[in-house]
């Protein structure tokens, strides 16, 4: 049987693809008032507004955009190991890499939901969503419809909304041998305490040029994502 390795993933694994991170220099956060674009509030106040962003215009940032060498080695590890990857990302670099298990914990940037039927999830570009004002298939807004008629919303978890893959995502982080955490600033919670939930005997790498500050037992890996990523992959083959 293979071991189990568990990827816990942020927005630098995906830098080296052309995204922006949230909150290194220059990134998202910066430019944009997250409160507004990403919150509950937010999208309570002025939901036209994070169509607008959250969907519609990160949507056009990710158009191409190609999946980078570190999401392509975790790919290569999977001959070796039993690869399970948890992501706060909301991009799908890691599906179009070809990983096999992928679990998003912020949701993702290509799908929509029902606003009556949250398990009603639509993926884009999709024939079953009516939008009569847009001519672009990955475009959303207050009028886009669901085939029951009902208005559909990103499929994003807002700040002050629950994160409901946060418990499948522990029980992951619980049966890993290793785990490997990559690119995240770790200040965004219910996922940063995950790492917590590592076993004793785990063993636990952290790949980013910039690392929060982590108990002594993990090992870091002080490097972009791409670099970082081969490294790991030599040092679990040794
Ligand atoms: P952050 O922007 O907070 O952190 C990005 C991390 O990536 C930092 O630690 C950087 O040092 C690191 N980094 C930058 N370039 C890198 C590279 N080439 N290779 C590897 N690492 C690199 O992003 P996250 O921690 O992912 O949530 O942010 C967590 C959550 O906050 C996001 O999922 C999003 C955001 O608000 C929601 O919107 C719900």
């Amino acid at each position: 049987m293979k071991r189990r390795l568990v990827v816990s993933s942020g927005a630098g694994i995906s830098a080296e693809s052309g995204m922006m991170t949230y909150r290194d220099a220059g990134g998202l956060w910066d430019n944009y008032p997250v409160m507004e674009v990403a919150s509950d509030e937010g999208f309570a106040r002025n939901p036209a507004l994070i169509h607008e962003f959250y969907s519609n215009m990160r949507r056009k940032m990710t158009d191409g955009v190609h999946p980078n060498a570190a999401h392509r080695g975790l790919v290569e590890l999977e001959k070796d190991f039993d690869v399970r990857i948890i992501t706060q990302n909301v991009d799908d670099l890691h599906e179009r890499a070809g990983s096999s298990h992928v679990l998003h914990l912020h949701g993702e940037l290509m799908k929509v939901r029902s606003m009556v039927r949250p398990d009603r999830i639509y993926q884009l570009p999709s024939t079953e969503l009516t939008t009569p004002d847009a001519t672009d298939p990955l475009t959303t807004t207050l009028a886009t419809r669901d085939p029951y008629g009902d208005p559909v919303r990103p499929h994003i978890v807002f700040f002050g909304e629950a994160v409901p893959n946060f418990e499948p995502a522990a029980r992951l982080v619980e049966e890993a041998d290793v785990l490997v955490v990559i690119g995240t600033s770790l200040v965004v919670y219910p996922a940063a305490g995950l790492i917590q939930y590592a076993r004793r005997g785990c063993e636990v790498y952290y790949i980013d040029p910039n690392p929060a500050a982590v108990p002594s037992w993990v090992h870091v890996i002080a490097e972009k994502a791409t670099t970082g990523v081969a490294h790991l992959i030599e040092t679990l083959r040794k």
